[in-house]
Protein backbone atom coordinates (compact mmCIF):
# COMPACT_ATOMS: atom_id res chain seq x y z
CA UNK A 1 0.00 0.00 0.00
CA UNK A 2 1.64 3.19 -1.00
CA UNK A 3 1.88 6.50 0.61
CA UNK A 4 -0.07 7.79 4.14
CA UNK A 5 -3.69 9.76 3.13
CA UNK A 6 -2.09 12.28 5.31
CA UNK A 7 -5.80 13.61 7.40
CA UNK A 8 -6.39 15.08 11.16
CA UNK A 9 -7.79 11.32 11.61
CA UNK A 10 -4.48 9.72 10.69
CA UNK A 11 -1.99 11.95 12.47
CA UNK A 12 -4.37 11.45 15.86
CA UNK A 13 -4.05 7.56 15.64
CA UNK A 14 -1.07 7.03 13.41
CA UNK A 15 -2.37 5.24 10.59
CA UNK A 16 -1.71 5.14 7.02
CA UNK A 17 -5.68 5.46 5.68
CA UNK A 18 -8.43 7.96 7.06
CA UNK A 19 -11.23 4.82 8.27
CA UNK A 20 -12.68 3.64 10.88
CA UNK A 21 -14.04 0.44 11.70
CA UNK A 22 -16.62 1.24 13.68
CA UNK A 23 -18.25 -1.26 16.74
CA UNK A 24 -20.85 -3.76 15.68
CA UNK A 25 -22.29 -5.72 18.21
CA UNK A 26 -21.80 -8.85 17.69
CA UNK A 27 -19.97 -8.71 14.27
CA UNK A 28 -16.16 -7.84 16.16
CA UNK A 29 -14.82 -11.35 15.45
CA UNK A 30 -11.08 -11.29 14.13
CA UNK A 31 -11.46 -7.80 12.47
CA UNK A 32 -9.73 -6.64 15.19
CA UNK A 33 -6.55 -7.39 12.65
CA UNK A 34 -6.27 -5.93 9.94
CA UNK A 35 -8.69 -3.37 9.72
CA UNK A 36 -6.58 -0.01 10.06
CA UNK A 37 -7.87 0.99 13.30
CA UNK A 38 -10.93 -0.88 14.40
CA UNK A 39 -13.62 -0.61 17.34
CA UNK A 40 -14.74 -3.17 19.37
CA UNK A 41 -18.41 -3.20 20.64
CA UNK A 42 -19.65 -3.71 23.98
CA UNK A 43 -22.90 -4.16 22.96
CA UNK A 44 -25.10 -5.98 25.63
CA UNK A 45 -22.23 -8.43 26.91
CA UNK A 46 -21.33 -8.23 30.42
CA UNK A 47 -17.21 -6.79 31.36
CA UNK A 48 -15.83 -10.40 31.77
CA UNK A 49 -16.78 -10.89 27.98
CA UNK A 50 -15.12 -7.41 27.09
CA UNK A 51 -12.18 -7.86 29.56
CA UNK A 52 -11.57 -11.79 27.59
CA UNK A 53 -11.97 -10.18 23.96
CA UNK A 54 -9.18 -6.98 24.96
CA UNK A 55 -6.96 -9.64 25.91
CA UNK A 56 -7.67 -11.39 22.96
CA UNK A 57 -6.98 -8.06 20.93
CA UNK A 58 -3.67 -7.42 22.68
CA UNK A 59 -2.20 -10.78 21.75
CA UNK A 60 -3.53 -11.06 18.56
CA UNK A 61 -1.95 -7.16 17.94
CA UNK A 62 0.99 -8.65 19.65
CA UNK A 63 1.54 -5.73 22.20
CA UNK A 64 4.01 -7.59 24.73
CA UNK A 65 3.29 -4.85 27.92
CA UNK A 66 0.38 -5.74 29.52
CA UNK A 67 -0.34 -1.88 29.60
CA UNK A 68 1.21 -0.71 26.62
CA UNK A 69 -1.43 1.51 24.45
CA UNK A 70 -3.45 -0.81 22.44
CA UNK A 71 -4.24 0.57 18.88
CA UNK A 72 -8.04 0.03 19.08
CA UNK A 73 -11.42 1.45 20.43
CA UNK A 74 -14.26 0.00 22.26
CA UNK A 75 -17.65 1.17 21.87
CA UNK A 76 -20.39 1.76 24.38
CA UNK A 77 -23.94 1.96 24.09
CA UNK A 78 -25.17 5.27 25.41
CA UNK A 79 -28.71 4.35 26.65
CA UNK A 80 -27.48 0.62 27.71
CA UNK A 81 -24.73 2.43 30.08
CA UNK A 82 -27.87 3.88 31.57
CA UNK A 83 -30.05 1.13 32.03
CA UNK A 84 -28.26 -0.94 34.09
CA UNK A 85 -26.92 -0.88 37.70
CA UNK A 86 -24.35 1.60 37.86
CA UNK A 87 -21.72 -0.88 39.18
CA UNK A 88 -21.60 -2.71 36.06
CA UNK A 89 -21.56 0.07 33.83
CA UNK A 90 -18.67 1.33 35.22
CA UNK A 91 -17.10 -2.52 35.17
CA UNK A 92 -17.71 -2.04 31.38
CA UNK A 93 -15.85 1.51 31.41
CA UNK A 94 -12.66 0.14 33.72
CA UNK A 95 -11.93 -2.61 31.68
CA UNK A 96 -11.75 -0.64 28.69
CA UNK A 97 -9.90 2.34 30.39
CA UNK A 98 -7.60 -0.06 32.45
CA UNK A 99 -7.03 -1.89 29.37
CA UNK A 100 -5.49 1.36 28.04
CA UNK A 101 -7.00 1.19 24.65
CA UNK A 102 -6.58 3.80 22.66
CA UNK A 103 -10.05 5.21 21.93
CA UNK A 104 -13.79 4.71 23.60
CA UNK A 105 -16.71 5.53 21.27
CA UNK A 106 -19.99 6.85 22.47
CA UNK A 107 -23.15 6.92 20.90
CA UNK A 108 -27.05 6.44 21.23
CA UNK A 109 -27.58 8.10 24.43
CA UNK A 110 -29.24 11.57 26.35
CA UNK A 111 -26.54 11.43 29.28
CA UNK A 112 -23.49 10.84 27.45
CA UNK A 113 -21.66 13.10 29.28
CA UNK A 114 -21.70 11.54 32.52
CA UNK A 115 -20.05 8.40 30.89
CA UNK A 116 -17.31 10.61 29.61
CA UNK A 117 -16.96 12.44 32.78
CA UNK A 118 -16.47 9.27 34.60
CA UNK A 119 -13.46 8.01 32.49
CA UNK A 120 -11.66 11.42 32.36
CA UNK A 121 -11.64 11.75 35.82
CA UNK A 122 -11.24 8.10 37.10
CA UNK A 123 -8.52 7.65 34.00
CA UNK A 124 -6.64 10.99 33.39
CA UNK A 125 -3.30 9.17 32.57
CA UNK A 126 -5.01 6.62 30.03
CA UNK A 127 -6.05 9.62 27.86
CA UNK A 128 -8.03 7.81 25.35
CA UNK A 129 -9.47 9.57 22.73
CA UNK A 130 -13.21 10.39 23.07
CA UNK A 131 -15.26 8.97 19.83
CA UNK A 132 -19.46 10.39 20.25
CA UNK A 133 -20.92 9.46 17.47
CA UNK A 134 -24.27 11.92 16.30
CA UNK A 135 -26.87 12.22 14.08
CA UNK A 136 -28.07 16.23 14.41
CA UNK A 137 -26.03 19.44 14.23
CA UNK A 138 -27.54 19.87 17.72
CA UNK A 139 -25.51 16.88 18.50
CA UNK A 140 -22.82 17.64 17.45
CA UNK A 141 -22.58 21.14 18.86
CA UNK A 142 -23.02 19.21 22.32
CA UNK A 143 -19.97 16.76 21.19
CA UNK A 144 -17.90 19.04 20.60
CA UNK A 145 -18.26 22.41 23.10
CA UNK A 146 -19.90 20.21 26.30
CA UNK A 147 -18.28 16.64 25.68
CA UNK A 148 -15.27 18.10 24.20
CA UNK A 149 -15.52 14.60 22.24
CA UNK A 150 -11.49 14.36 20.32
CA UNK A 151 -13.75 13.14 17.21
CA UNK A 152 -17.42 13.26 16.12
CA UNK A 153 -18.72 10.67 13.74
CA UNK A 154 -21.83 11.92 11.45
CA UNK A 155 -23.89 8.99 11.02
CA UNK A 156 -26.37 10.10 8.32
CA UNK A 157 -29.90 7.92 7.82
CA UNK A 158 -28.24 5.32 5.21
CA UNK A 159 -25.83 3.85 7.72
CA UNK A 160 -26.32 0.20 8.38
CA UNK A 161 -27.50 -0.76 11.74
CA UNK A 162 -28.70 1.22 14.56
CA UNK A 163 -29.09 4.55 14.05
CA UNK A 164 -31.71 7.64 14.50
CA UNK A 165 -34.65 7.12 11.68
CA UNK A 166 -34.39 11.30 12.04
CA UNK A 167 -30.96 11.81 10.77
CA UNK A 168 -30.91 13.65 7.90
CA UNK A 169 -28.95 12.39 4.69
CA UNK A 170 -25.39 11.89 5.38
CA UNK A 171 -23.85 14.63 3.02
CA UNK A 172 -26.46 17.50 4.55
CA UNK A 173 -25.47 16.28 8.08
CA UNK A 174 -21.98 16.44 7.69
CA UNK A 175 -21.65 20.10 6.10
CA UNK A 176 -24.29 21.14 8.32
CA UNK A 177 -21.90 20.21 11.33
CA UNK A 178 -19.00 21.91 9.21
CA UNK A 179 -20.49 25.06 9.09
CA UNK A 180 -21.03 25.55 12.50
CA UNK A 181 -18.48 27.97 14.26
CA UNK A 182 -17.90 26.05 17.66
CA UNK A 183 -17.98 28.13 20.93
CA UNK A 184 -15.07 26.14 22.07
CA UNK A 185 -11.53 26.23 22.11
CA UNK A 186 -10.90 22.64 21.33
CA UNK A 187 -10.93 21.41 17.62
CA UNK A 188 -12.16 18.08 17.11
CA UNK A 189 -11.76 16.06 14.36
CA UNK A 190 -14.97 14.96 12.17
CA UNK A 191 -15.78 11.80 10.18
CA UNK A 192 -18.58 10.49 7.88
CA UNK A 193 -20.81 7.63 8.28
CA UNK A 194 -23.57 6.08 6.35
CA UNK A 195 -23.73 3.69 2.88
CA UNK A 196 -20.09 4.23 2.43
CA UNK A 197 -18.97 1.63 -0.24
CA UNK A 198 -15.26 2.17 -1.64
CA UNK A 199 -12.13 4.36 -1.94
CA UNK A 200 -14.23 7.20 -4.01
CA UNK A 201 -16.93 7.38 -1.32
CA UNK A 202 -14.23 8.08 1.42
CA UNK A 203 -12.82 10.41 -1.11
CA UNK A 204 -15.97 12.30 -1.39
CA UNK A 205 -16.18 13.35 2.53
CA UNK A 206 -12.84 14.32 2.39
CA UNK A 207 -13.55 16.60 -0.21
CA UNK A 208 -16.25 17.98 1.35
CA UNK A 209 -14.09 18.69 5.15
CA UNK A 210 -14.33 15.41 6.86
CA UNK A 211 -11.11 13.72 8.03
CA UNK A 212 -11.88 10.26 7.63
CA UNK A 213 -14.69 7.88 6.61
CA UNK A 214 -16.39 5.11 8.86
CA UNK A 215 -17.45 1.59 6.92
CA UNK A 216 -19.20 -1.12 8.76
CA UNK A 217 -21.17 -2.51 6.46
CA UNK A 218 -18.10 -3.09 4.15
CA UNK A 219 -16.90 -5.19 6.47
CA UNK A 220 -19.33 -7.62 6.94
CA UNK A 221 -18.01 -8.95 3.76
CA UNK A 222 -14.50 -10.28 5.09
CA UNK A 223 -13.98 -13.77 6.91
CA UNK A 224 -12.86 -12.45 9.46
CA UNK A 225 -16.39 -10.69 10.35
CA UNK A 226 -18.81 -12.85 12.64
CA UNK A 227 -21.64 -13.32 9.61
CA UNK A 228 -22.49 -16.07 8.36
CA UNK A 229 -22.00 -17.77 5.09
CA UNK A 230 -25.70 -17.11 4.30
CA UNK A 231 -25.61 -13.64 5.99
CA UNK A 232 -22.74 -12.43 3.33
CA UNK A 233 -24.30 -14.33 0.55
CA UNK A 234 -27.39 -11.96 1.37
CA UNK A 235 -25.28 -8.81 1.39
CA UNK A 236 -23.43 -9.84 -1.87
CA UNK A 237 -27.58 -10.09 -3.61
CA UNK A 238 -29.24 -7.19 -2.31
CA UNK A 239 -29.48 -3.62 -3.83
CA UNK A 240 -29.41 -0.56 -1.98
CA UNK A 241 -32.98 -0.56 -2.12
CA UNK A 242 -33.07 -3.77 -0.58
CA UNK A 243 -32.62 -2.08 2.79
CA UNK A 244 -35.02 -0.10 5.12
CA UNK A 245 -34.95 1.51 8.30
CA UNK A 246 -36.93 -0.67 10.83
CA UNK A 247 -37.51 -2.14 14.59
CA UNK A 248 -39.03 -5.43 12.82
CA UNK A 249 -35.85 -7.19 14.22
CA UNK A 250 -35.16 -5.20 17.60
CA UNK A 251 -39.21 -6.85 18.24
CA UNK A 252 -38.02 -10.14 16.27
CA UNK A 253 -34.87 -10.65 18.83
CA UNK A 254 -36.30 -9.20 22.18
CA UNK A 255 -33.98 -5.67 21.78
CA UNK A 256 -36.79 -3.35 22.02
CA UNK A 257 -35.66 -0.99 24.69
CA UNK A 258 -33.56 1.81 22.20
CA UNK A 259 -34.18 5.25 22.49
CA UNK A 260 -37.09 6.96 20.72
CA UNK A 261 -35.99 7.72 17.64
CA UNK A 262 -33.53 4.50 17.15
CA UNK A 263 -33.89 1.94 14.59
CA UNK A 264 -32.05 -0.23 12.26
CA UNK A 265 -31.34 -0.27 8.92
CA UNK A 266 -31.14 -3.93 7.76
CA UNK A 267 -32.53 -6.17 4.56
CA UNK A 268 -35.98 -6.02 3.91
CA UNK A 269 -37.41 -10.01 4.43
CA UNK A 270 -40.34 -11.61 5.76
CA UNK A 271 -39.66 -10.49 9.14
CA UNK A 272 -40.36 -7.03 8.38
CA UNK A 273 -43.41 -7.90 6.06
CA UNK A 274 -44.73 -9.36 8.88
CA UNK A 275 -44.09 -6.33 11.37
CA UNK A 276 -45.13 -4.45 9.35
CA UNK A 277 -48.63 -6.06 8.94
CA UNK A 278 -49.04 -6.46 12.17
CA UNK A 279 -48.30 -10.29 12.99
CA UNK A 280 -48.27 -11.01 16.60
CA UNK A 281 -44.86 -10.78 18.18
CA UNK A 282 -44.99 -13.89 19.33
CA UNK A 283 -45.48 -15.47 15.90
CA UNK A 284 -43.21 -13.13 14.24
CA UNK A 285 -40.65 -14.27 17.23
CA UNK A 286 -40.96 -17.65 16.96
CA UNK A 287 -40.44 -17.45 12.96
CA UNK A 288 -37.46 -15.51 13.51
CA UNK A 289 -36.10 -17.72 16.29
CA UNK A 290 -36.69 -20.90 13.53
CA UNK A 291 -35.25 -18.78 10.21
CA UNK A 292 -32.21 -17.76 11.90
CA UNK A 293 -31.45 -21.29 12.99
CA UNK A 294 -31.85 -22.73 9.48
CA UNK A 295 -30.43 -19.35 8.31
CA UNK A 296 -33.40 -18.91 6.36
CA UNK A 297 -33.02 -15.08 4.41
CA UNK A 298 -36.23 -15.06 4.24
CA UNK A 299 -36.42 -14.67 8.12
CA UNK A 300 -33.00 -13.69 9.64
CA UNK A 301 -31.15 -10.93 10.42
CA UNK A 302 -28.59 -8.73 8.06
CA UNK A 303 -27.84 -5.44 9.14
CA UNK A 304 -26.36 -3.22 5.98
CA UNK A 305 -26.26 0.34 4.91
CA UNK A 306 -27.35 2.25 1.72
CA UNK A 307 -24.22 1.07 0.31
CA UNK A 308 -24.98 -2.67 -0.05
CA UNK A 309 -25.55 -2.18 -3.99
CA UNK A 310 -21.93 -1.83 -4.78
CA UNK A 311 -20.48 -4.35 -2.66
CA UNK A 312 -19.95 -7.84 -4.36
CA UNK A 313 -17.46 -10.08 -3.15
CA UNK A 314 -16.12 -11.76 0.03
CA UNK A 315 -12.48 -9.98 0.95
CA UNK A 316 -10.21 -10.34 3.25
CA UNK A 317 -10.27 -7.25 5.76
CA UNK A 318 -6.77 -6.54 4.83
CA UNK A 319 -7.42 -6.17 1.36
CA UNK A 320 -10.61 -4.17 1.77
CA UNK A 321 -8.73 -1.70 3.36
CA UNK A 322 -5.79 -2.09 0.94
CA UNK A 323 -8.38 -1.38 -1.89
CA UNK A 324 -9.88 1.07 -0.20
CA UNK A 325 -6.68 3.09 0.07
CA UNK A 326 -5.68 2.93 -3.22
CA UNK A 327 -9.17 3.94 -4.80
CA UNK A 328 -9.33 6.80 -2.83
CA UNK A 329 -6.05 8.17 -3.86
CA UNK A 330 -7.02 7.68 -7.33
CA UNK A 331 -10.13 9.52 -6.77
CA UNK A 332 -8.02 12.31 -5.18
CA UNK A 333 -5.87 12.50 -8.06
CA UNK A 334 -8.68 12.22 -10.08
CA UNK A 335 -10.15 15.45 -8.40
CA UNK A 336 -6.74 17.24 -8.04
CA UNK A 337 -6.32 16.89 -11.86
CA UNK A 338 -9.23 18.28 -12.46
CA UNK A 339 -8.95 21.39 -10.43
CA UNK A 340 -5.81 22.30 -12.01
CA UNK A 341 -7.15 22.31 -15.55
C1 LIG B 1 -23.77 -4.96 12.00
C2 LIG B 1 -23.67 -3.57 12.55
C3 LIG B 1 -23.60 -3.37 13.93
C4 LIG B 1 -23.47 -2.07 14.45
N1 LIG B 1 -23.35 -1.92 15.81
C5 LIG B 1 -23.11 -0.68 16.31
C6 LIG B 1 -22.81 -0.52 17.69
O1 LIG B 1 -22.77 -1.49 18.47
N2 LIG B 1 -22.56 0.75 18.14
C7 LIG B 1 -22.58 1.84 17.29
O2 LIG B 1 -22.33 2.96 17.75
N3 LIG B 1 -22.85 1.70 15.98
C8 LIG B 1 -23.10 0.47 15.46
N4 LIG B 1 -23.33 0.34 14.12
C9 LIG B 1 -23.37 1.54 13.23
C10 LIG B 1 -21.94 1.97 12.87
O3 LIG B 1 -21.39 2.68 13.94
C11 LIG B 1 -21.86 2.89 11.63
O4 LIG B 1 -22.52 4.10 11.89
C12 LIG B 1 -22.44 2.27 10.36
O5 LIG B 1 -21.98 0.97 10.17
C13 LIG B 1 -22.08 3.11 9.14
O6 LIG B 1 -22.87 2.76 8.05
P1 LIG B 1 -22.49 1.61 6.99
O7 LIG B 1 -22.79 0.32 7.66
O8 LIG B 1 -23.42 1.91 5.85
O9 LIG B 1 -21.04 1.74 6.64
C14 LIG B 1 -23.46 -0.95 13.57
C15 LIG B 1 -23.51 -1.17 12.19
C16 LIG B 1 -23.60 -2.44 11.67
C17 LIG B 1 -23.63 -2.61 10.17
Amino acid sequence: MSEIISTGLTSLLGIKTPLIVPPMAGVSGELILNSNFRMISTGYQPAEVLISELSLARSLLEIQSPTGKLPIGVGFLGWLLDKMPFDEAKSLLNAASSANVQALWFSFGSDLGKWVQYVREHFPTENSLIFVQVNSVEEAIHAVENLKADVVVAQGIESGGHGSGHAPPLSELLQGILAQSYNSSHQPVFLAAGGLANGADIASQLTLGAAGAVMGTRFLLTPESKYTDAQREALIVARSEDTVRTMAFDHARGTIDWPEGIDGRGLRNDTVLDFERGESINVIQSRFKEGTRTQDRKRFLVWAGTGVGSMNRVMPAKDVVKELHEECQQQLAVDSKKLDL
